[in-house]
């Protein structure tokens, strides 16, 4: 393993750019379900039900029920040592793409948390340059707190899948941050736009297009790069797990983080098998 990590490091330095493609294993030592392999989301629930625009057309109510338990268990979710030391390399790196299949928002979090931390040992750098750290130990808190979350915004990933603490209104089209509380008893409890339409989750369903921007600059970010890191994703959905084939396809490295089997093996420069909160700090330490 040890040979492996550093073999990672080293293919990951010398790439001048990198895309860091995550799924739900990244998140999983953080308390969220995953939706193949055991305790799948998609051994208990069945996607035909909950995940197609069909599916909300039919019962709105079950399918936001559903959304709102997710939610609920999110909120109650850290980010892990993953999301962390991603964003920390990312913030003292440059020149890294995170694009992430997960529609939770521990990588934003977990953005915070490093940048934060950065900002405190006085050392917010790189991609993070622009935004005026306050550094050594007289700025105060407010002045660190406000530098650490521009920091973490330049670092905010591609989302292929859209985000469940967004909403879009299936009458007029318009998004919004949307984090309350659903009250799914009854469909006219539902949430509404200000238009009067129904919101949905701002997700991607099965059967639905990928939004177009995040697809262009993620497939961009991908195929100009020297190396991407793939972690805790089976490969499974596409044309999200095509991301890595443009990157090998163009001729560049790939590092997969994953304890299970995935799509990705057989491609492989360097196969790390492993949990992401214990293998991706290692690769990414100091980078
Ligand atoms: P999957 O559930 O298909 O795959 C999760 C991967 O995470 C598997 O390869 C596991 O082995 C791995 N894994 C489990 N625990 C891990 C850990 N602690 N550290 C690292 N890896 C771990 O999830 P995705 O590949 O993300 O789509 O699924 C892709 C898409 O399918 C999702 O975005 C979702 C789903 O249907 C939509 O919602 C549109």
């Amino acid at each position: 393993m040890t040979a492996d990590l550093d073999r990672a490091r080293e293919l990951l330095a010398r790439a001048e750019r990198v895309v860091v493609f995550t799924g739900a294993g990244v998140s999983a030592e953080s308390g969220v379900p995953t939706f193949r392999g055991p305790g799948g989301l998609w051994k208990t629930f069945r996607p035909d039900q909950l995940a197609t625009p069909e599916a909300f057309a039919r019962d709105p109510r079950l399918v936001w029920e559903w959304y709102g338990w997710r939610r609920e268990v999110l909120a109650a979710c850290r980010p892990n040592l993953a999301h962390v030391a991603i964003a920390r390399w990312m913030l003292q790196r440059g020149g890294a793409t995170l694009v992430t299949q997960n529609v939770d928002d521990l990588h934003e979090r977990g953005a915070v948390e490093a940048a934060l931390g950065l900002a405190r040992q006085g050392c917010l750098r790189g991609a993070a340059a622009g935004v005026g750290c306050p550094g050594g130990g007289e700025a105060d808190e407010a002045a660190r707190r406000a530098a650490a979350f521009a920091a973490a915004e330049s670092v905010a990933p591609i989302r292929l899948h859209g985000s469940i603490f967004h909403a879009r209104c299936t009458r007029c089209g318009a998004r919004r941050e949307h984090r309350g509380r659903v009250d799914a008893s009854n469909e006219a409890d539902l949430p509404r736009c200000a238009c009067g339409g129904l919101l949905r989750p701002d997700v991607v369903w099965f059967g639905e297009a990928l939004p177009e921007g995040a697809l262009r600059a993620a497939f961009g970010a991908a195929a100009s790069a020297g190396a991407c890191l793939v972690i805790g994703t089976a490969g499974a959905v596409h044309p999200a797990a095509g991301l890595v084939d443009e990157t090998a396809g163009a001729g560049g490295r790939v590092v997969v983080v994953d304890p299970g089997e995935t799509a990705y093996d057989g491609m492989a420069d360097v196969r790390l098998w492993g949990a992401a909160g214990e293998v991706v700090p290692g690769i990414l330490r100091d980078a």
